[in-house]
C-alpha cells in the first residue's frame, strides 16, 4: 500500500474543463480522494507545489523502447525511467522491434514485464501487417487480447492501399485505432534529409514533402470510406495540415507532431550532422509555421515525441550511413513549452490538453487525462519558471542522440506520480525512496 500524499498549494490544470484552479490534492491508495483548498492531513507525505502547475499525467502516443531485439538502444526499464523524467505517466511503444510486435505471445510477455515497472504505464501498439512488411494483415483479435491498444507499422508506411483498406474495416471489430507513419518509399528512397536547397548544397538525395502528403491524402480517403479511427503521427509538412483541415470533422481523424519538427529545420543539418537525421526529415520554416497554425486551430490535437533512441555507433560515421531518429523523451515537454507556449501559439491549458486529455481520449481511456476525485492518481507536476540546460549525460534513456544538448529551457516536469507512487522527484528517478 502506498502512503497518503498531499500535494499542496499548486495551480491545478483541468484540461477536460479547460480551466485552472488553486487547490490541494489528497491521494490515498493510489486514487485521488479529495481536491479542494486548504486540505490538512498530518499522516500524509506533503509535496509543496507552490509556483508549480499540477495536472493529469502526460500520455505520449509515440515512443520506441526497442524491446525485443534492440536492447542496446533502449529497454522497457530505461525507457520507462526516461518517460518518468519526462513527466509521462503513460507511453505507447511502437511495434518496429525485432521481431516486430505482430505476435500475441511476445506482446503478452512484454505487457507482463511492463506491468512490473513502476515508472510509467507502458502500452503497446501492435503491427498493422505481419513483420511490418506490408504483405498481409496481422491478427488483430489475438493482438487485442494480448493487450495492444492501437495498430501501427511505424518506421514504415503501408504501401498496399488494398491491405490498408481491409485493415481499416477489420480492426473496427476490435475497436483498435490506427497510428500511421506516412511516407511513400518510392519517393523517399535513398533520401537522407529534406529535399531542398540544403540537401542540394550538401549533395544528399532528398526526401520530398510529397512522399508524406500523397500518403496522407490517400489514407484520409480510406478512413472516410471505411469509418476507421486514423491518427497521423509526426506530421512534418505544410500540405499535411491543409489536407487535414479540408477533412476535419468528416472522418475520425487526428494528428500529432514531434518537438523537433517545430524547432529545427533542414538548415540545421550542416551544424548538427547525424543528430539531425530523422524521419520524417526536418523541413523548412514555412512547414513549421503551418504546423503551428494547425496546432493553434486544433487540427493537430496531440503532442507526441517519436522518441527514437539509438546507440552511439548507429549514429556515428557518415551522414548517409547513420540511423534515423532523435532521443527526446526527457526534454519533450520543455521543448514544446519553448515552441508553443513561449511563442504564444497555445496556452498552458491547451498544452496540457494536447499532452494528456486528447491522447487519453484517442486511446479511449476514461481514467486518464483528467484530474478529478475518484480517478487513478497519475499526476505530473511542472515548474513553469526555472531554466535548466539540456544535459544528455543525465538522461535515463540509453539514447544520447539528442540534438538539443546545451539548450536552456523552462517548463520542466519536476514530479511524476504513477498510481499514487512518486517515481520522479526534483527531476530525478526516486523508486520508493520518496514518500
Ligand atoms: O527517425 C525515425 N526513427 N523515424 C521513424 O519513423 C522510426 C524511428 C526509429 O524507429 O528509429
Ligand atoms: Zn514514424
Amino acid at each position: 500500500m502506498t502512503r497518503k500524499i498531499l500535494i499542496r498549494r499548486g495551480t491545478l490544470v483541468l484540461p477536460d474543463k479547460k480551466t485552472l484552479m488553486d487547490g490541494d490534492i489528497l491521494i490515498e491508495g493510489g486514487v485521488i480522494t479529495r481536491i479542494e483548498k486548504g486540505i490538512l492531513d498530518p499522516q500524509a507525505c506533503v509535496i509543496d507545489a507552490s509556483g508549480f502547475l499540477v495536472g493529469p499525467g502526460f500520455v505520449n502516443l509515440h515512443v520506441h523502447f526497442r524491446e525485443p531485439g534492440g536492447e542496446a538502444k533502449e529497454t522497457l526499464e530505461t525507457g520507462a525511467k526516461a518517460a518518468a523524467r519526462g513527466g509521462f505517466t503513460a507511453v505507447l511503444a511502437m511495434p518496429n522491434t525485432s521481431p516486430p510486435l505482430d505476435n500475441p505471445i511476445i506482446v503478452q510477455a512484454l505487457v507482463l514485464k511492463a506491468q512490473r515497472l513502476p515508472f510509467t504505464r507502458i502500452l503497446f501498439a501492435g503491427a498493422i501487417s505481419r513483420g511490418c512488411q506490408g504483405g498481409e494483415m496481422a491478427e488483430y483479435g489475438l493482438l487485442k487480447e494480448a493487450g495492444v491498444v492501437a495498430l501501427s507499422d511505424d518506421g514504415t508506411s503501408v504501401e498496399s492501399s488494398r491491405l490498408l483498406y481491409l485493415a481499416f474495416q477489420y480492426a473496427q471489430y476490435f475497436g483498435l485505432p490506427f497510428i500511421l507513419h506516412e511516407e511513400d518509399e518510392e519517393l523517399s528512397r535513398d533520401g537522407h534529409m529534406h529535399e531542398g536547397t540544403t540537401s542540394f548544397l550538401l549533395g544528399y538525395k532528398g526526401i520530398p514533402r510529397v512522399a508524406e502528403d500523397s500518403r496522407i491524402a490517400r489514407d484520409i480517403l480510406l478512413a472516410l470510406g471505411t469509418g476507421a479511427r486514423v491518427h497521423f503521427t509526426h506530421l512534418s509538412t505544410e500540405m499535411s495540415v491543409t489536407l487535414l483541415r479540408l477533412f476535419k470533422g468528416k472522418a475520425l481523424l487526428s494528428a500529432d507532431v514531434t518537438p523537433h519538427h517545430l524547432l529545427l529545420t533542414a538548415e540545421d543539418v550542416p551544424r548538427l550532422g547525424n543528430l539531425a537525421k530523422v524521419k520524417p526529415p526536418l523541413r523548412e520554416r514555412r512547414d513549421i509555421e503551418a504546423l503551428k497554425a494547425g496546432i493553434a486551430e486544433g487540427i493537430i490535437d496531440i503532442l507526441a515525441s517519436d522518441h527514437a533512441p539509438h546507440t552511439l555507433e548507429d549514429k556515428e560515421g557518415s551522414f548517409t550511413d547513420a540511423a534515423f531518429g532523435i532521443s527526446n523523451l526527457e526534454v519533450t515537454v520543455p521543448l514544446y513549452v519553448k515552441a508553443l507556449v513561449e511563442e504564444g501559439v497555445i496556452d498552458w491549458i491547451e498544452l496540457w490538453r494536447k499532452l494528456s486529455y486528447n491522447p487519453a481520449q484517442f486511446l479511449g481511456f476514461e481514467d486518464k487525462g483528467v484530474l478529478a476525485e475518484g480517478k487513478t492518481a497519475d499526476i505530473t507536476i511542472l515548474d513553469p519558471q526555472t531554466e535548466w540546460e539540456v544535459d544528455v549525460a543525465q538522461f535515463e534513456s540509453k539514447g544520447k542522440n539528442c540534438p538539443f544538448q546545451g539548450w536552456s529551457l523552462r517548463g520542466w516536469p519536476v514530479y511524476t506520480i504513477v498510481g499514487g507512487r512518486v517515481v520522479m522527484a526534483e527531476r530525478r528517478i526516486v523508486d520508493g525512496e520518496f514518500c
